[in-house]
């Protein structure tokens, strides 16, 4: 009989990539659809048609005890959220309760669908659960690259809430006996991510602008850098934390740091033009508090999950560029 994993977030980029992954391992694989209209769903079916989908919401206990109830799952990985940075400054009670609360109901949901209380630690069989914590957390960094035991500083509202995501999954596995992990990813992209995440905003604008539809790039701090890889990679490290014996907290990144600069000359080279000719600054971009940089030290993951990414950030930018060039030319599925 195969496992059975939920995974909240699944209408996300990660949520489709993990899905896909858990799938061709021969899990029976269930997400967490919200909202009464039914579009969501119907964007799954069209995507990922193999998942089965259970309603509910990260700001309704109620409806995810059900959910784990309802499924049974083996594994739960935590995926749902508020994830633009940005946002988190204009909803911040918002992303608090999304990101922070949330990550309480699906431990609560997990604890009491799993039969443990505070005088009785985990079964058995229990359900392991999977945290999608954030390089963000590191913030304004404290020491270059960061590892699992870099202290956090978080720079945003988002940061802050993941941050006591993080610590709770921690407090559970210790206070319960939990299988709870962590991943504290750095960021990951593909042709699935969202169009208002840097790396999407300029593949999306350069496909544009070489098809004659767009001339201009607006954007914020070119000197900002992140250690980018790529989702479908970023996945597996997840799944293998899961399934490990001891349950502990990975860092997952490539080692390799990036400028938004770097990121618009390789984009735009990718078409043969020169980025200057079209990057403008745009002040709104700019942030209340910005993490300057970001670079993992990924060893333990290298070591105790064998996990190393097989995408480089060159050919990273290239494959988002290319598929966008195609979407928007026609002859490609949209993302
Ligand atoms: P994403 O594409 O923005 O997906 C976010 C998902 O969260 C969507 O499926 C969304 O569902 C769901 N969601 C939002 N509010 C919800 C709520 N109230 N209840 C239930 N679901 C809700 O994000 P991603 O890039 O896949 O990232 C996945 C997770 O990893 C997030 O927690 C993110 O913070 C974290 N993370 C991401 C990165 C990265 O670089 N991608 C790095 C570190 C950590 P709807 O369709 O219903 O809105
Ligand atoms: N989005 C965006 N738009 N970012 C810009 C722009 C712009 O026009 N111009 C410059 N940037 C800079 C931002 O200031 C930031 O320093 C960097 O590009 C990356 O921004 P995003 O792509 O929005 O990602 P992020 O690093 O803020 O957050 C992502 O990674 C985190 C992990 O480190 C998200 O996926 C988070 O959910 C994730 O936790």
């Amino acid at each position: 009989m195969g496992r059975r994993a939920l995974i909240t977030g699944i209408t996300g980029q990660d949520g489709f990539y993990l899905a896909g992954h858990l799938l061709a391992e021969g899990y029976e694989v269930w997400g967490l659809v919200r909202g009464q209209s039914g579009s969501r769903a119907s964007q799954i079916h069209q995507t990922v048609p193999d998942v089965h989908l259970v309603s509910g919401d990260l700001l309704d206990q109620g409806s995810l005890i059900s959910a784990v109830d309802r499924v049974q799952p083996d594994e739960v990985y935590n995926l749902g959220a508020i994830s633009f940075v940005p946002l988190s400054w204009q909803q911040a009670e918002l992303t608090a309760k999304v990101n922070g609360l949330g990550v309480l109901g699906m431990l609560e949901a997990v604890r009491v669908c799993g039969g443990i209380n505070a005088s009785r630690s985990a079964p058995p069989g229990q359900i392991r659960f999977y945290q999608a914590s954030s390089a963000e957390m590191f913030g304004k960094v404290r020491e270059t690259p960061q590892h699992e035991g870099t202290p956090f500083h978080p720079r945003s509202p988002y940061g802050v809430a993941k941050a006591y995501g993080h610590f709770l999954t921690q407090n559970y596995r210790e206070s319960y006996g939990m299988h709870a992990v962590s991943g504290i990813l750095f960021n990951h992209e593909s042709p699935r991510r969202g169009a208002e995440f840097v790396t999407r905003k300029v593949s999306l604008a350069v496909a544009r602008i070489k098809l004659g539809l767009q001339e201009k790039l607006p954007l914020g701090n070119l000197s900002a850098r992140r250690d980018w890889g790529f989702a479908g990679d970023y996945v597996q490290a997840m799944h293998r934390m899961v399934t490990q014996d001891e349950p502990e907290d990975y860092v997952i990144g490539t080692g390799v740091t990036h400028s938004v600069r770097d990121l618009v000359e390789i984009a735009f080279g990718a078409i043969g033009l020169d980025w200057r000719d079209h990057v403008v600054s745009d002040p709104a971009q700019i942030r209340p508090a910005e993490v300057d940089l970001l670079c993992a030290d990924p060893a333990k993951a290298r070591e105790l999950l064998g996990w190393k990414p097989s995408v480089q950030f060159a050919g990273l930018v290239q494959m988002i560029v290319e598929s966008d060039l195609k979407m928007l030319s026609g002859s490609g599925t949209a993302s």
